[in-house]
């Protein structure tokens, strides 16, 4: 790990407060460090997504590693997603039951427990079983706000073959937080927790 000095202005643009944490440059990604604990990594280039997200991938497999329980297993799955992305809110799962979603695992603000198939953002990716990216929560007709903070949103379909179990759902204050990239590297961790449980 280099340690760098502490750019306040990179530290203002990420929403962080100047003179209450250090920085440090790890594995391509400026990571701030309050009282001890890590608070935010912020990629630095558009090659550090793309970086992160194949970490994340290493880090997920190791961690879902030994475990087959659905529950277990997407908890710390929206654990490491919530502390390791930047700029998220919420992070969590809706699982599919009795034709509907039902809240699973998530960090972040208490959240709605039951939504329709076809209803607001999670609703229409698990109709589509398909990844929705919306870049303006604002503007998506019948979005459900949980929190909000809110602004912009992505879900990801959790698919068994043709069987839909349930959505991968992350929200963000910033808006256009979501792009292809991130879905591309969202739905290869899904794959991983998928193939980590039992069917
Ligand atoms: N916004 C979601 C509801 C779930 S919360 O964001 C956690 C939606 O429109 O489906």
């Amino acid at each position: 790990m280099k340690v760098a000095a502490c750019e306040f202005s990179v530290a203002r643009s990420a929403g962080l407060r100047p003179g209450l944490f250090s920085a440090a440059i790890f594995d391509g990604c400026l990571s701030f460090i309050l009282k001890g604990r890590e608070l935010k990594k912020v990629p630095t280039d558009s090659k550090s997504k793309t970086q992160l997200y194949y970490q994340l991938a290493s880090q997920l497999s190791s961690l879902l590693a030994g475990e087959r329980d659905l529950i277990a297993n997407a908890a710390n799955f929206s654990a490491l997603v919530y502390h390791s992305l930047p700029d998220l809110n919420w992070a969590g799962f809706y699982f599919a039951k009795n034709d509907g979603l039902v809240l699973g695992p998530f960090q972040g603000q208490p959240a709605c427990m039951r939504i329709k198939i076809g209803q607001g953002v999670c609703g229409a990716g698990a109709a589509t079983c398909d990844t929705v990216i919306v870049p303006n929560v604002h503007e998506f007709p019948g979005h459900i706000a949980c929190d909000s903070a809110s602004n912009s949103e992505i879900v990801v379909p959790l698919l068994k073959g043709e069987k839909l179990i349930g959505v991968l759902d992350l929200d963000s204050p910033v808006l256009s937080r979501f792009d292809r990239e991130d879905a591309k590297g969202l739905e290869q961790l899904v794959k991983i927790l998928l193939s980590s449980v039992t069917s």
